[in-house]
């Protein structure tokens, strides 16, 4: 049987036939013809930022720390802010949790340098330790919204909790946002627990590399 086009795209073709002729040209984008990110680009956005003074929080930091690996990774992990470590060295994840993230990634064939970039929400340490406050999220968020932009990453993994709720706007247990992919702003994100939580309980690392199973499949397939 011949298949049989609708009458709207009949109409369409014909529209298209009128204005340019006889000769289709389609015009399908092609995701391995996407720019990759300069990792200059991502570098300069950083040297724009790094005296940022929007929140109180450029007054109390040591420094400012905007993230660090692959600016073309196809993962994108988020915390929610420096920590003591991170806010002395300007890098993120480098405690004792940090030490642990970068034994998972190795377990799924990644490191903070191969297809990996790490951030975090706030770019700059709340004062012990604190949760985020909202007007620091406000300021900061447009920061991690740009830094998504140039490097595209496949999927944002969100560390803990606070950065889960924080990012998804939501006031939920970090149980009932694991095991489902959300929307943020058009990428896919997964929440699953933040590296610190498994060095105070020992059982929440088989459910966190039952995550990052899914995630390299994920991220794989
Ligand atoms: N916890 C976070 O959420 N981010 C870091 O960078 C370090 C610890």
């Amino acid at each position: 049987m011949k298949p049989r086009l609708s009458d709207p795209a009949r109409r369409y073709l014909k529209q298209v036939r009128d204005i340019f002729g006889d000769e289709l040209f389609l015009n399908f984008k092609d995701p391995d013809s996407e720019p990759l990110a300069n990792p200059g680009e991502l570098d300069a956005f950083h040297r724009d930022i790094c005296e940022c003074q929007k929140c109180p929080l450029g007054q109390t930091r040591n420094k400012f720390v905007f993230g660090v690996g692959d600016s073309n990774a196809s993962l994108l992990l988020v915390g929610e802010a420096p920590g003591r470590d991170e806010d002395l060295k300007g890098e993120p994840f480098v405690g004792r949790a940090g030490f642990l993230l970068d034994k998972i990634l190795k377990a799924i064939g990644r490191s903070r340098e191969k297809d990996v970039y790490i951030c975090n929400v706030l770019k700059c340490r709340p004062p012990e330790n604190r949760d985020p406050l909202t007007n620091e999220v406000e300021q900061c968020e447009p920061y991690l919204l740009d830094q998504i932009r140039l490097i595209k990453p496949k999927l944002i993994v969100s560390l803990g909790r606070v950065a889960g709720q924080t990012l998804l706007r939501v006031d939920k247990p970090l149980k009932s946002m694991r095991n489902v992919i959300h929307d943020y702003h058009g990428t896919p994100l997964i929440v699953t627990y933040h590296p610190a939580a498994l060095l105070r309980n020992e059982n929440l690392k088989r459910p966190t590399w039952e995550d990052f199973k899914k995630i390299r499949d994920y991220l794989e397939a």
